[in-house]
């Protein structure tokens, strides 16, 4: 059984699925006076590709650590699925569980092989002593290898990490959330390290992999031309809010001017005195 076939009620039609993921009303004040989210709300549809695009401290990395629980919000709620992941008395494993996670700086175990990285996007159905031996049954190898094909590194399965090039890296790092089964992946710049050409093979492996296994993506980015090429949608973010929300092709250069260079005296005339201390 191809157990990451493809579900034909979940496929590149993003705009014409139900809502999976809503953020609402999301903020988070860090402790210091930094207002990292200010009242963000996004639906996101299943199966999408969403770009959240904005520049350095826009409160990308905050939205996706608050959304996997990394990070607690100060207001607001996350509904998955129709079941509320925020707030308190929730089991965070399980909560954790549901998002595959990549990295800027791909975070595979650098003195292990391929295989057993991408093995440890398992590790959340073992328990806990085979987890500590590395224990792994047939069927989860036969996932990992699966998921080292979908993104062409399976010819790579028992190299270590730490001799791959970036881009591969990368892969393996995609490969091993994809082992996890996730409904959502969490991207974090994951381009941000790679050249551009290296870049747009990751981000179209990323793409590829939404599309074919319906797996909703929220992707970090700071460059436009990477949301214009890949995004389904876009969400602009400048300094904690969403300032704009649309197709690549309603990303005007006015809209670009207002995520990259939102004046912060204008938010101050306002009288919008939040404690803006990275700029
Ligand atoms: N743990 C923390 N404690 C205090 N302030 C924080 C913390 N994490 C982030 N911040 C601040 O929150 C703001 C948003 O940071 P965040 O990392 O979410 O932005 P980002 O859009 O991911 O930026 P980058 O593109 O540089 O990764 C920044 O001003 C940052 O300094
Ligand atoms: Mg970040």
């Amino acid at each position: 059984m191809n157990t990451l076939a493809p579900s034909p009620t979940m496929s590149s039609t993003a705009a014409l699925s139900r809502t999976t993921l809503s953020i609402q009303g999301l903020s988070k004040l860090y402790a210091g006076g930094t207002q990292a989210l200010d009242n963000v709300s996004i639906d996101v549809r299943e199966g999408e590709f969403l770009v959240i695009l904005g520049p350095s401290g826009a409160g990308k990395s905050t939205l996706m650590r608050c959304l996997n629980r990394l990070v607690e919000p100060s207001a607001g709620k996350v509904i998955h699925n129709g079941e509320e992941i925020s707030g308190p008395n929730k089991n965070l494993r399980e909560i954790r569980h549901r998002f595959g996670m990549v990295f800027q700086q791909f975070n595979l175990v650098k003195r292990l092989s391929v295989l057993t990285n991408v093995l440890t996007g398992r590790l959340a159905y073992r328990s806990a002593w085979r987890s500590l031996f590395y224990n792994f049954s047939q069927e989860d190898k036969r996932i990992a290898i699966e998921c080292l094909a979908r993104v062409n590194m399976d010819h790579k399965t028992f190299q270590r990490a730490d001799t791959l090039s970036g881009g591969e890296q990368q892969r393996v790092a995609i490969a091993r959330a994809l082992a996890q089964k996730p409904r959502i992946i969490l991207a974090d710049e994951p381009v941000a390290s790679l050249d551009p050409k290296i870049a747009r093979q990751v981000l179209g492996y990323l793409k590829q992999v939404s599309q074919e296994l319906g797996i909703t993506v929220l992707c970090n980015l700071h460059q436009v031309d990477y949301a214009r090429e890949f995004a389904e949608r876009i969400v602009g973010m400048s300094r904690g809010a969403v300032v704009f929300q649309g197709s690549a092709a309603e990303l005007t250069d006015n809209i670009i001017q207002r995520i990259y260079y939102r004046d912060a005296s204008a938010d101050a005339d306002r009288g919008d005195n939040r404690g803006r201390d990275d700029e």
